[in-house]
């Protein structure tokens, strides 16, 4: 039975030094579910100035949380997994209501973000610093030695968005956490219950008082205030690039970590195996409706192998199943009227300047059916906008170099993929892209965690993964021995 109790029926309450509360004005914000409009649950709306007693009680907690021996932090940290893990099934209930995300992928964010903790928590103790000595700089004879430790940051505010809001938020959260940092957490609104049971779940872990923090509302009410706060050491963001920029503009002198959006070209050179690439471009672009940072969400292929390539990819693409999130149905609404609307606007704008429609475009309410285009062109705005919506452009080039400028002529710069035979031709080409990763014969994902995800241009900044992260919300400290 869980002594965290976080609810009463569907009011959930946000947690401020171990304890959950609810906000002062008694204010909600109402989920409701994008699957069919039925209440999911409410959370608090909390002030501004009730998101500074959330900071306070973060950086009071953080300076005995530092003192706790790594091995004890990771071990809560692994408690925490195990519960997670144990809670698969209800968490992943609320996520299908709440993001609409489908079954089988809502059971694998959470068994992914288990993995990640455990991680998490080995990686944590593994965390050295280093020796230099003064000899090895010219003049300098063996007079100096400086220890380096690697030491938290303090205060870190992790904000995650709606797609992923257990692991976005447990890659931020548990890095921050094993290092010896407190957290306040902003969830994404849409997502903030999925959030709320994460958070529960550390509860229960035994995570001391005050060293992580959750807070719900609006991020247009109280995201200024807490980015810009001085009792912030840290932003740890991921979502929109507009929002990324916004939070950048306004967080002053504090190391920041941004992953933002993307539009992630999968390019299909002669030589490549057609039909394995058609199966990742799908699968990469399609999961979760579209709706990954690191979605496919163009294929640039040689016009010479293009009309092959449709070959592949169309029966995969009509195999699409749309429908419910329980039915484990592979396109689903997407999370709001606003996104469906912004979809169709890319999807009627490629068809007003000649694009061709090769399956049907069709909407029912916020679901998209999944849509592949031939023959768009760089005029058109799903060319370099991100739909984040089941829309794949297909653009036909004459060559590699074509292919590779249009790729970096986006503002964009999250990842790419390149599927060729050829070795050499697949270096040569993830040499010229101006992205943070490149995938040889393989769909663009961040996966698996450990991996570096870094985002160049207006997809990011900053490295993510699990050492990456741990190594961001660390610094360097020295202690100089002289030898008098
Ligand atoms: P979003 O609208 O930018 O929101 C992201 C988070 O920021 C939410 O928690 C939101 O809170 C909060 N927020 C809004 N305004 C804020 C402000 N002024 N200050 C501080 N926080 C603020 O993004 P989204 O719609 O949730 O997610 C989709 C976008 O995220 C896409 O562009 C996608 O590519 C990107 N994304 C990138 C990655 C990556 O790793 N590169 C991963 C996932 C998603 P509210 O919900 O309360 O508004
Ligand atoms: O939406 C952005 C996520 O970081 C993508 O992660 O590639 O594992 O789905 P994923």
């Amino acid at each position: 039975m869980f002594r965290c109790i976080f609810s009463e029926g569907q009011k959930y309450k946000n947690l401020l030094n171990g304890q959950w509360v609810d906000a002062r004005s008694g204010k909600r914000d109402r989920i409701l579910s994008p699957v069919d409009g039925a209440l999911v649950g409410e959370v608090p709306a909390m002030s501004p100035e009730e998101a500074g007693e959330f900071l306070k009680t973060a950086a009071t907690a953080q300076k005995s949380w530092a003192a706790v021996p790594v091995s004890e932090r990771a071990a809560i940290l692994h408690k925490a997994a195990d519960i997670l893990l144990s809670e698969q099934v209800a968490i992943a209930g609320v996520l299908m209501r709440e993001i609409a995300k489908n079954k089988k992928s809502s059971l694998s964010e959470v068994t992914r973000t288990a993995d990640l903790i455990h991680f998490t928590a080995e990686e944590g103790k593994r965390v050295t610093g280093e020796s230099l000595s003064s000899g090895a700089f010219p003049g300098f004879h063996e007079t100096k030695l400086s220890i380096v430790n690697r030491v938290p940051l303090g205060v870190v505010l992790a904000i995650a968005p709606f797609n992923y809001p257990v692991n976005l938020a447990a890659s931020k959260i548990a890095p921050a956490l094993v290092a010896g940092n407190a957290v306040v957490f902003k969830p994404p609104t849409q997502g903030a219950i999925s959030a709320l049971y994460l958070a529960r779940v550390f509860c229960e872990a035994g995570l001391p008082a005050g060293v992580l923090n959750v807070i719900t509302g609006q991020g247009r009410s109280i995201g200024d205030f807490l980015v810009s706060h001085p009792l912030v050491n840290m932003v740890a963001f991921t979502g929109s690039s507009k929002v990324g920029k916004h939070i950048a503009s306004r967080v002053g002198m504090k190391p920041l970590l941004l992953e933002l959006g993307g539009k992630d070209a999968a390019i299909v050179l002669e030589d490549a195996d057609l039909a394995l690439a058609a199966q990742h471009i799908v699968a990469g672009a399609f999961s979760f409706s579209g709706q990954r940072c690191t979605a496919v969400k163009r294929i640039l292929v040689l016009d010479s192998v293009a009309d092959q390539l449709i070959g592949h990819l169309l029966p995969l693409v009509r195999k699409m199943t749309v429908g419910r999130p329980e039915d484990n149905a592979d396109i689903t609404t997407l999370i709001s009227r606003d996104a469906a609307d912004f979809v169709q606007a890319l999807i009627e704008d490629a068809v007003q300047k000649g694009a061709k429609m090769l399956t049907p475009a069709k909407r029912e309410g916020n679901i998209i059916y999944p849509v592949l285009f031939d023959r768009v062109t760089v005029d058109m705005r799903i060319a370099w906008e991100e739909p984040f919506g089941p829309v794949l452009p297909l653009l036909r080039v004459k060559t590699a170099e074509e292919a590779v400028k249009i790729a970096n002529d986006s503002e964009y710069g999250l990842q790419a993929s390149v599927f060729t035979e050829s070795i050499d031709e697949a270096f040569r080409v993830a040499a010229q892209l101006e992205v943070g990763t490149i995938q040889v014969n393989g769909k663009t994902e961040r996966g698996p965690d450990h991996f570096p995800f870094v985002g160049v241009k207006s997809s990011g900044m900053g490295t993510q993964g699990i050492r990456y992260s741990i190594e961001a919300m660390t610094r360097s400290k020295a202690v100089v021995l002289n030898f008098n």
